[in-house]
């Protein structure tokens, strides 16, 4: 399996350093466009093999297509972070640039690799890699909603004082300030979290919640790379290995939720042909109202980046 990561930065260089050193794939290709950037990193990557005991090989490329090649799998990360009291939504007009060029150049060397956007604003981010790489939605998606749960469990179990292996939830919606946290579906080890949990407690997670990535670019000045990159990884995981997993992801909605047209955040089962099944939860109206909100707010920032390409 060859798996290609662009971008070097933080996000990029950790996700391909689980992927080598998790034994995800054998062949990891790290591209970036600052010059050595990419090498340097994969170099000090495949320098800790010897140490960590694993063969997966990293190997660097500056902007050097025709390295990646026939990948299987392609994370895009490309693009600039966020700054201390900027929103994802941003970042749009430069990363929007940065995404389309990848992704003509992705598709023109791995016709057939499935890819997997991490780049902010994540779910426009998507969307404009769909509208590039004109491919098939099941092989095109976003990688969001394993991070945001994420942070909602390690929340959650760091205020239940136990594991956050045995915290399962589901997220729903874009990756913004209006992602909704379901605790109707999070359970600890079977036993619904509300059983566990004040009402006012679970509600002030839910907040730190949606506010998790913010939180990180405050503390550090740009925004977080251990927890992104290892979640886009565990995508990597599950259709290199072909798990059936169901994870939430940003995917194209045809209809699903009585949406149409919308890269939204929503659970799907993930095994090697890409989006496999999204998964249909039945929502109640509160929940509904939530998911329409999410959607509402994605949709303007999809607005932006079509009235930027038809003004192109
Ligand atoms: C975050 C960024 C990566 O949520 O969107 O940390």
């Amino acid at each position: 399996m060859k798996i290609t990561v662009v971008g070097a930065g933080n996000v990029g260089a950790t996700c391909a350093d689980v992927l080598a050193s998790r034994e995800i794939a054998n062949e990891i290709v790290l591209l970036d466009i600052k010059e050595g950037f990419a090498e340097g990193k994969a170099l000090d990557i495949w320098q800790t093999a010897p140490i960590n005991l694993y063969d997966s090989r990293t190997v660097g490329s500056t902007n050097d297509y025709g390295m990646t090649k026939d990948s299987d799998v392609v994370v895009i990360t490309s693009g600039l972070p966020r700054k201390p009291g900027m929103s994802r939504d941003d970042l749009i007009a430069t990363n929007a640039g940065i995404v389309k060029t990848v992704t003509e150049n992705i598709v023109a060397h791995s016709p057939n690799a499935i890819i997997i956007v991490v780049s902010n604003p994540l779910d426009v981010m998507t969307y404009c890699a769909f509208l590039n790489a004109k491919m098939d939605s099941k092989k095109v998606f976003g990688m969001a909603g394993i991070l945001d749960t994420a942070r909602y469990r390690a929340f959650l179990a760091s205020e239940l004082n136990v594991s956050p292996k045995d915290i399962q939830a589901v997220l729903m919606g874009g990756h913004g300030d209006t992602m909704v946290p379901l605790p109707r579906y999070t359970t600890v080890s079977g036993i619904p979290v509300t059983e566990l949990i004040e009402e006012e407690k679970l509600n002030e997670i839910i907040e730190r919640t949606k506010f998790g990535g913010g939180e990180i670019v405050k503390l550090l000045g740009t925004s977080a790379w251990y927890a992104p990159g290892a979640a886009a990884a565990q995508m990597v995981e599950a259709i290199v290995r072909d798990q059936k997993r169901i994870f939430p992801v940003c995917a194209w909605l045809q209809g699903e939720y009585g949406m149409k047209d919308i890269y939204l955040g929503v659970p799907v089962v993930l095994g090697k042909n890409g989006i496999e099944k999204i998964i249909e939860l039945h929502l109640n109206d509160a929940e509904k109202a939530l998911l329409a909100e999410s959607a509402e707010a994605v949709k303007s920032v999809m607005d932006v980046l079509d009235n930027m390409n038809a003004n192109a």
